[in-house]
């Protein structure tokens, strides 16, 4: 239905979406991940098809199929999903970075499968954080100078509210839209409908009522539109 009464809006625009949850392993057979499901990134990368846009789908370990007519690329890493949307991003109009990446990875990967101690000790698991690849964009944008769309999963807590949070987020991102999700239920994490609230850089913020996933995904290509040249 994504597919009718849509404009063709982004007819010869090039935009990339990533989408999914990264994984990090420790030895051949664990990884740490997240619970991401991929769903609001295909839905984006179906609507901006709708729309008539050349789309290219990073997609770390989603758990939905993705849709025909897109170009995927598929990662599992942080490193490989760095890799792939820096290099799409070389093309794009805009680049959306609905994917949860990993934000620490194991600093060291065992060849062989971790084995239980016989004296029954835990083992301690050191961490290395993640190149943040949505800075990284905003930093060394250039090409067709994309709109660059950040996303963020916040929870309130005793430091702020989830709008609080996202507002600081968005400053320390330079991003030009941050979609902020409040993740502090069982609400959004592989359901078929969001709620969402589109910040931009100006300061302006757009609430999008809880709607199926692909309405929040024409939301925020309406959203995307305005500030393609
Ligand atoms: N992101 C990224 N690279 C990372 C981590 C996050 O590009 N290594 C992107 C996400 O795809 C998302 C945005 O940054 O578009 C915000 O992700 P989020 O996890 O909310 O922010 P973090 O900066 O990781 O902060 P925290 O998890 O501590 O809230
Ligand atoms: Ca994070």
């Amino acid at each position: 239905q994504v597919l009718q009464g849509r404009p063709h809006d982004l007819a010869g625009q090039h935009v990339v979406v990533s989408a999914g949850g990264t994984r990090e392993f420790l030895d051949p057979v664990r990884f740490l991940g997240n619970r991401s499901s991929g769903r609001q990134g295909i839905a984006l990368a179906e609507a901006a098809l709708a729309r008539g846009a050349t789309v290219t789908l990073v997609a770390a370990n989603v758990s939905v199929p993705v849709p025909a007519g897109v170009d995927v690329v598929r990662v599992v890493t942080t490193a490989e999903l760095r890799e792939a949307v820096l290099k799409a991003a070389e093309s794009a109009d805009a680049v959306v970075m609905a994917a949860a990446p990993a934000d620490f990875r194991p600093t060291a990967f065992a060849d062989a499968k971790i084995k239980k101690q016989a004296d029954g000790v835990a083992p301690t698991i050191e961490l290395t954080e993640n190149p943040d690849i949505l800075v990284e964009l905003v930093r060394t944008r250039s090409g067709r100078s994309p709109v660059i769309v950040g996303f963020a999963a916040e929870t309130g807590d005793a430091n702020g509210s989830v709008l609080d949070h996202a507002r600081a987020k968005m400053a320390r991102k330079g991003c030009d839209l941050l979609v902020v999700n409040d993740v502090g239920s069982e609400r959004t994490f592989g359901q078929p409908d969001n709620e969402v609230t589109i910040l931009t850089a100006e300061g302006a913020e757009h609430p999008v009522p809880r709607a199926a996933k692909a309405e929040i995904a024409h939301a925020i290509w309406d959203a995307v539109v305005q500030r393609v040249e």
